[in-house]
């Protein structure tokens, strides 16, 4: 146990706030989750996880039963708390790059009825630099002895709780006087016990802060679309991205991570920060600085496109009638998040092309379901795969990794698989009879 309790609320209980929440009532702290989504906050209340996170609804359990982590749609909870996390999200605008602030605006907004002199606002949304500034005069202007801080989120889907409890740092953004001094006290506060970890800490302004985020994105897209750009030469040239990635990788300047050729990044985050990033440099009349993220873009959505092709080359150039199984709908496996998935999409364009899909997910079936009801859904991998003309992985998932491809073969009309991840046994779907192709990988 720890030997001081801080009184916390937290905005918004979306993936972000949700985790955050039980999070820092694991650590001892008394927390409120505050939501506008009724059902949200009912579900959470009832230890019931609005969304696929493993070890999730576990860490909400032990922390509800504990008493000291509760949530509630009422922002007058709020009142009381000592430090006030935002963590509501920052989308894409509908028809432009740049994120959209009004959550973060209205969280913000909302709070200044509920603060006290001394109360601490810490924004964990990833924001384009000069939000927190902004936000920071807002709130003392209006609480006089109300501060800001902004301490960013690195986590990522499928280790939500891992990277709460266990991050590689912790980054403040503070004002740089007394104010500054305090809001640093009351987060070492906040994060006592992790800091006792030695989790390195980077004390920094507000800017810095924000940029922290957008740049840890951005360098970890480009790492894929920069192997992905070699794995379009790999197709060019017979080289195996793969081998490469291995070799390259061995180089700890370089390393492993992040270097999985495949159908490229998708999700909540990486497409839409990398856009943000842009938009917002172009409004600091900075964007010749960024012009990079474009291409890194660019080369990202080219994946998609040609896996389409690649699928309708191996159904003998046409797509037309043919049944194509897709396994996988999630942007990525442990998660049933489809946001900006690179899997649903290629799903779709396949349909648009005349294909006959069938789509399965562990996870993601019913959120699919939701937002492309024209696709056709199963429940098995095999079910999806009865009597296709193709078979294409395109989430990584451990099931189908770890699928007998000699069993499979059963199903399938034609045993042709795509491997949309680089994530099978090539030389055991070969020798149970499949042609495989890969992206940026020589035939099997
Ligand atoms: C990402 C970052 O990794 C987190 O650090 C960050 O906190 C988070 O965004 C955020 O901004 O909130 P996440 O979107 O959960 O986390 O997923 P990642 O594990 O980063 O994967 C992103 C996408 O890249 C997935 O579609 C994945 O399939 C793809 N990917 C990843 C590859 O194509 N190749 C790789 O080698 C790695």
């Amino acid at each position: 146990e720890w030997s001081t309790s801080v009184k916390i609320s937290v905005i918004g209980c979306g993936y972000l706030g949700a985790v955050h929440a039980a999070s820092m009532a694991e650590l001892g702290h008394e927390v409120v989750g505050i939501d506008v989504d009724q059902d949200k906050v009912e579900s959470l209340s009832q230890a019931k996880a609005p969304f696929y996170e493993p070890g999730f609804e576990e860490l909400l359990g032990r922390t509800l039963a504990t008493g000291r982590l509760r949530f509630s749609t009422d922002f007058g909870d709020a009142r009381g708390s000592k430090v006030h996390f935002v963590c509501v999200g920052t989308p894409q605008k509908r028809s432009e790059y740049a994120a959209d602030l009004r959550f973060v605006e209205g969280a913000t907004e909302s709070l200044l009825d509920v603060l006290a002199p001394g109360d601490l606002v810490v924004g964990k949304s990833t924001v384009p630099v000069g939000t927190a500034a902004r936000l920071a005069d807002l709130v003392s202007s209006k609480v006089p002895g109300a501060i800001l801080a902004w301490n960013p989120e690195f986590l990522r889907e499928g280790f939500a709780v891992q990277d709460t409890l266990e991050p590689d740092r912790l980054v403040y953004g503070i004002p740089d006087d007394v104010d500054g001094e305090t809001a640093r006290a009351l987060l070492d506060e906040v994060y006592a016990s992790i800091r006792e970890r030695g989790t390195p800490q980077v004390v920094t302004d507000y800017a810095t802060a924000e940029m922290v985020k957008t740049a840890a994105n951005s360098f970890l897209a480009t790492k894929i679309s920069f192997i992905n750009a070699m794995a379009e030469l790999c197709e060019a040239t017979g080289a195996d991205v793969k081998q490469l990635a291995d070799a390259i990788g061995y180089d700890d300047r370089i390393g492993r991570k992040f270097l999985n050729a495949g159908l490229g990044f998708g999700g909540g985050c990486l497409p839409k920060d990398i856009r943000a990033f842009m938009a917002r440099a172009g409004e600091l009349g900075a964007d010749q600085a960024l012009t990079f993220l474009r291409e890194v873009d660019n080369i990202n959505m080219r994946r998609r496109i040609r896996m389409v092709d690649l699928a309708r080359e191996v159904c003998d150039g046409s797509l037309v009638g043919k049944r194509v199984a897709v396994l996988g709908a999630a942007f990525k496996p442990d998660s049933d998040d489809i946001r900006d998935s690179p899997a649903l999409n290629v799903a779709a364009q396949l349909q648009l092309q005349g294909a006959v899909v069938r789509v399965t997910d562990p996870a993601a079936v019913e959120n699919s379901r939701r937002l492309w009801p024209q696709l056709d859904y199963a429940a098995t991998p095999e079910e999806a795969a009865e009597r296709a003309d193709a078979v294409l992985v395109l989430t990584e998932w451990k099931q189908y990794r770890e699928l007998d491809p000699a069993a499979f073969g059963k199903v399938v009309k034609q045993k042709r698989v795509l491997d949309g991840r680089n994530a099978l046994d090539r030389d055991a779907w070969t020798a149970a009879g499949w042609s495989y192709r890969a992206l940026g990988r020589r035939h099997g």
